[in-house]
């Protein structure tokens, strides 16, 4: 087994981290020599962005231990879940796949580990305590760096582990990773949220906004641009906050400016932004920073001043439109996508009908749509639902419809340009052609045999979709 070196300050800060892992090692190791076999890992993501960079974490520090990930369909000894509780379908899911393990845990001698969001709330710990046998180690969002010590006495007791840190820790940077992609990476800048909009479960979940620092940031953005890296996302629940809680303000916009200056690096992303939160400088560097992507998500909500009150979302309907004039003026050729709500509690025809109006007039690329989900410990979850279900069907439906209508309308001008792709490899549904996406990020399906996974091709648009484009491949640019 290879044996790897932890950085000087993760030695010094955390020495019980890397303590751990060692020992787990030493226990893989033995297994090893026991039985001629290495223990394998699967991991299980839901839900957003950050979880899957987490799962990264989770899989560097499962590969530091002497664990290796599973290809294919092959059984694990190890399956993690990283849990999303934002919605209740989400955790019925979860739950759903949780319980459909239990043939192959019993056939196989493997467990279950669940960690992430809905394992912060003790109602969720509570239910797989007590019903979900095949789970021995649950942890949540702010010790995930206790997960070697919780491995190591699992794995010599064979009893049960349930821990779950009720606040927020402090960041501890260097932490191992196994990233998913070369080309491209996620990088988080700002961990938790502050907002209470509320409907919403994750400040009670993912705690208070600590944000990176910004040379630590840097450091790694470098690090992944001299390891072949050409696109970064950088992450957080309000990424326009960054830096508030070092006492800095528009560090967000400066971040943006600074990753100008690295070398490899040919695309910036970022995700999510508040809208009462969109400044101007953050406008600008969107204008001025070249390898900023021209798309910016930025959640609505709802459409209707009444319902962004109720929501405590601190902005109104005209605000959004302004902004969205703003932005326009500033990059006019810019992506806008979004997040909606419907059938949040009190709301009327009347309010669903400016929701309906800020999507026509804004006209976004694509909208992620959600039927509101009353979620434990909200303050949105104790008001009364008035709205029969058979209604907010109906609004959701017509929600859904005039935004394919639109996605397709703005699709359909793409036919006959040829647009920058970043390829990402064979396509999921259909491994004959290659997928990548633009600029804009949307997705686009080509053929092309001169071209390979992390290269930029230019690829001329021939049908388009309102989730899709398909394309031909005119040459490679990189
Ligand atoms: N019900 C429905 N949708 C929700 N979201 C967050 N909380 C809820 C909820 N309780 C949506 C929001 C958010 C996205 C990530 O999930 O639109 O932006
Ligand atoms: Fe949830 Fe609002 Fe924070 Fe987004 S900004 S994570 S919707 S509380």
């Amino acid at each position: 087994m290879e044996t790897k070196k932890f950085s000087n300050r993760l030695i010094e800060n955390t020495p019980e981290f890397c303590d751990w892992v060692e020992q787990v090692r030493n226990l893989n190791m033995a297994y090893t020599l026991e039985t001629g076999k290495t223990r394998k890992f699967k991991i299980d993501v839901f839900g957003c962005q950050m979880n899957e960079r987490d799962s990264e974490t989770i899989a560097g520090m499962l590969t530091e231990m002497g664990f290796e990930e599973v290809s294919g369909t092959e059984p694990a000894d190890i399956i993690v879940f990283v849990t999303c509780c934002v919605r209740e379908n989400a955790e019925e899911r979860i739950y759903g796949h949780i319980g459909a393990l239990t043939a192959e845990c019993a056939e196989h001698g493997s467990f279950i580990v669940a960690c992430g969001c809905m394992m912060q709330q003790p109602h969720v710990v509570e239910k797989i305590r007590n019903s979900y046998h095949n789970v021995k180690i649950v942890f949540g969002t702010h010790n995930i760096h206790t997960f070697p010590e919780l491995l190591h006495r699992y794995l010599t007791t064979r009893k049960k582990v349930f821990s779950v840190w009720e606040k927020e820790n402090r960041i501890i940077e260097d932490l191992p990773v196994k990233r998913a992609e070369k080309h491209k990476a996620w990088v988080n800048i700002i961990f938790g949220c502050n907002n209470f909009c509320s409907y919403c479960i994750v400040p009670h979940v993912r705690g208070r906004e600590r944000s990176r620092s910004m040379d630590d940031i840097l450091a790694e953005i470098k690090a992944l641009a001299e390891d072949g890296c050409k696109e970064v996302t950088l992450l957080g629940q309000n990424v326009n906050s960054y830096g508030n809680d070092l006492g800095e303000k528009d560090l967000f916009a400066r971040l943006l400016y600074a990753i100008e200056d690295i070398d490899g690096i040919k695309r910036v992303r970022f995700m999510t932004s508040h809208p009462k939160d969109l400044s101007d400088s953050l406008i600008d560097a969107m204008k001025n920073c070249s390898k900023v992507c021209n798309h910016l998500h930025l959640p609505l909500q709802s459409g209707s001043t009444r319902i962004l009150e109720k929501m405590n979302r601190k902005y109104t309907k005209e605000h959004y439109l302004s902004l969205v004039e703003k932005i326009r003026k500033a990059v006019p050729d810019i992506a806008l996508t979004t997040d909606i709500i419907v059938g949040f509690p009190g709301e009327t025809e009347e309010d669903f009908g400016d929701t309906l109006d800020v999507v026509r007039k804004v006209r976004f690329d694509a909208a992620f749509m959600f039927i509101y989900s009353p979620r434990k410990g909200t303050p949105a979850a104790k008001l009364e639902q008035d709205i029969p279900s058979d209604i907010i069907s109906r609004r959701f439906k017509e929600l859904v419809d005039l935004q394919t209508a639109i996605s397709t309308e703005l699709a359909k001008k793409t036919e006959g340009q040829i647009l920058e792709v970043l390829v990402d490899g064979p396509s999921k549904q259909n491994p004959g052609v290659l997928s990548g996406r633009t600029r804009t990020n949307r997705l686009v399906n080509f053929r092309a045999e001169w071209i390979e996974k992390g290269d930029f091709a230019e690829v001329e648009i021939i049908r388009a979709g309102a989730f899709w484009l398909e394309g031909r491949g005119v040459r490679k640019i990189g």
